[in-house]
């Protein structure tokens, strides 16, 4: 039985095609999925953007895009079959007179074809794109929008975009990707979770001390900077991301994967974290901005030499928080959440703190705590340590170690990239791994709330040096609370 079960024939339009997004990630993921056999020959993949380009012109961007994101899974000759699908037509998507005529006529417009129009575009152009769709007369079911993170800057601008949005398309027509929801990884904590019956009973605050989620980058702006200063870490990575890793570790059992069951169980979880406010935001979280430092053995920038902006900024590029879950399962765990870009490696892991056991006879020196630690990427794992007796006569000599799942080691596969999943499920239109607009509004209500009380406490960016944890403090949120961020090692 082939592994991937091919889907039904359908047409992508990609706004912003000629962009970064659609480049690294969007053909790319296109190209992996026609590799498998997923994506049926009579498919379409219609790029448009401003530039005044041809299709030639286009399938050479697009070759070359796909090769140099595709390593040793590059096939020349299937390539020649897949550029076949694809087609380019210029358009500026936020001008209803713009060529539409010529898109409708690369356009199957069948009854039950699946119609995929993809914003790859700057969030701003989200409510004109899709208001000239409607125009276009191409809005009416089985079409269905992708919206790309960041929705929206806060509460209010999201729920402006969502109304625009409503205006054309039904919710049920609305896709909002959040990419890390199509991380293999991500995924499985929902079957490590729900398809173990290990885990269950200790899965709260009787058994669980605390819980952290670390998401660190190496790299810095990377030529984003326009963006990433009017955006930050909370912005970027805390209000969608990390957020979503909160809600997957933290959430009841849903009754199953339809597309409302999960979603209804993540927004519970969102709508009970506990708002920070002016007086607990110095100790419940900690803002940083990286100064120059050493990465990879070279001396790097600082972000504001990066930035060079004569103003300077205070926009924080580390974040670590101290969230509370106040409902019946959690009342009393510390979800600890910490990203950051610079950071001294590049490593994404949500770790479960196990309570020490209750009556430790091995001596003082012997931690008897248990912790699950599931390494999101690179080297994706799953380890449980368990307290093991270190073989040897002598004194009882007890040490920590993991009982190790290597996902290289375990599946010999190529490891797909999250857009390939999310890809697929918009066109079969599979809604559970995409952000409900309620959900994304209650993310942001606790991000504004976190914000208001950074302004209101005038709490700036702390230092701290590229290629290190992030600024002192972060460490000192934890001691305060007897705890340490985990380190491997
Ligand atoms: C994006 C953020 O959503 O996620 C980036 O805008 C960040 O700033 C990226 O670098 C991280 O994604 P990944 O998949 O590399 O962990």
């Amino acid at each position: 039985m082939a592994r991937f079960v091919p889907v039904d024939p359908f047409d992508i339009v990609i706004f912003g095609g000629t962009g970064d997004l659609s480049r690294r990630k969007l053909l790319p993921a296109l190209y992996h999925r026609w590799l498998d056999g997923q994506i049926p020959e009579n498919s379409a993949v219609v790029a448009t953007a401003r530039s005044d380009i041809d299709t030639a012109a286009f399938r050479k961007l697009a070759k070359e895009a796909c090769q140099s994101e595709s390593g040793d899974s590059w096939s020349e000759t299937e390539w020649v079959k897949f550029e076949k699908l694809v087609q380019y037509i210029t358009i500026d998507a936020t001008d209803p007179k713009a060529n539409w005529a010529g898109l409708r006529k690369l356009l199957k417009l069948e009854e039950k074809r699946p119609r995929v129009f993809y914003l790859a575009t700057s969030p701003h152009l989200y409510v004109d794109i899709c208001r000239a769709i409607g125009s276009a007369g191409l809005a009416a079911e089985p079409a269905r929008v992708v919206l790309e993170k960041p929705i929206g800057t806060d509460l209010d601008s999201a729920r402006a975009i969502n109304d625009g949005v409503g205006e054309v398309f039904s919710e049920r027509q609305v896709f909002r990707i959040d990419h890390y929801l199509g991380k293999e990884t991500v995924q499985n904590l929902m079957v490590l979770r729900f398809a173990n019956m290990l885990f269950e009973p200790l899965w709260s605050h009787n058994y669980i001390d605390h819980v952290q989620i670390t998401v660190a980058e190496n790299l810095g702006l990377e030529g984003r900077a326009e963006y990433y200063d009017r955006s930050g870490a909370l912005r970027d990575m805390v209000q969608n991301h990390m957020l979503q890793l909160l809600c997957l570790t933290a959430m009841e059992p849903p009754n199953n994967l339809g597309d409302d069951d999960i979603r209804t169980e993540k927004i519970k979880v969102l709508n009970a974290l506990s708002l920070i406010g002016t007086d607990h935001v110095r100790k419940q979280t900690v803002r940083g901005q990286y100064t120059a430092g050493i990465f990879e053995g070279k001396p790097v920038k600082g972000y504001l030499e990066e930035l060079s902006s004569a103003s300077g900024s205070s926009t924080e590029t580390f974040v670590a928080i101290k969230a509370e879950i106040k409902n019946w399962r959690w009342a009393g765990v510390p979800f600890y959440l910490r990203t950051g870009k610079r950071m001294s490696s590049r490593h994404s892991d949500i770790v479960i703190q196990f309570k020490a056991a209750p009556h430790n006879i091995f001596g003082q020196s012997v931690e008897s705590v248990n912790r699950l630690v599931i390494r999101l990427q690179p080297d994706e794992a799953v380890r449980l340590f368990v307290q093991i007796k270190e073989p040897g006569p002598g004194g009882l000599r007890v040490k920590s170690l993991p009982l190790n799942l290597s996902y290289a080691e375990s599946f010999l596969i190529r490891y797909p990239d999250a857009y390939e999943r999310l890809l697929m499920d918009i066109v079969r239109g599979n809604l559970s791994l995409f952000m409900r607009r309620d959900e994304v509004e209650a993310a942001w209500r606790w991000v504004d709330g976190l914000i208001d009380a950074w302004d209101a406490s005038g709490y700036q960016p702390e230092p701290y040096s590229s290629g290190t944890d992030g600024p002192l403090s972060a460490a000192l949120m934890t001691d305060r609370d007897g705890r340490s961020w985990w380190k491997e090692g």
